[in-house]
């Protein structure tokens, strides 16, 4: 049996976190994806709302749970016994980034394996940050997220433009 998480920010979920989900859950016997409670950023969406909205569009792959956690990913996944963390690749952008990670978490957590899924070409282009951009542009965001997660951006965005924030 092998057990995989995917670690991340997932502020918010998108096509190309799916595609990822999806093939992994295929890959491995169970499938963690979990929020990264990370006090130093400032996300858009709360970690219950993101492990909600991650809850949502997983309702229908059996394998999947959704969790959160804080601090290091190497602690977290040697106290819940992973064998594999997954992080999608997009582009060659991504790598120095992700193989620093990868390299760090196999010396804190060397019973672990990090294996990487090139995301689907149709979502290459895809990040959380872009779709928060094009959203608080008021651009159509439907291509890039699910419906349900594209009404609550939409929500957000309302609710942050009627307190007067910013950001
Ligand atoms: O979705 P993201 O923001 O690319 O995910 C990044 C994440 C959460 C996987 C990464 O920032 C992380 O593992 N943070 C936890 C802190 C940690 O373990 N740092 C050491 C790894 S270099």
């Amino acid at each position: 049996m092998a057990h995989a998480v995917y670690p991340g920010s997932f502020d918010p979920v998108t096509y190309g976190h799916l595609d990822v989900i999806k093939r992994a859950s295929e890959l491995f016997d169970s499938l963690t994806v979990s929020v990264l409670n990370n006090g130093a950023k400032s996300p858009l969406f709360s970690v219950g709302e993101r492990v909600n909205m991650l809850r949502d569009v997983c309702r229908d792959i059996p394998n999947v749970k959704v969790d959160s956690f804080s601090g290091l990913t190497a602690r977290y996944v040697q106290d819940n016994g992973f064998d594999v963390i997954i992080r999608g690749l997009r582009a060659v952008t991504d790598f120095e980034y992700e193989l620093q990670m990868a390299q760090t978490n196999r010396k804190l957590a060397p019973e672990a394996d990090t294996v990487f899924l090139t995301t689907s070409l149709e979502y290459a282009y895809l990040s959380s940050t872009t779709v928060k951009e094009v959203a608080y542009f008021g651009g159509d965001i439907s291509k890039f997220v699910p419906h349900d997660i594209e009404r609550l951006i939409l929500e957000k965005f309302e609710l942050r433009s009627r307190d007067g924030q910013q950001d």
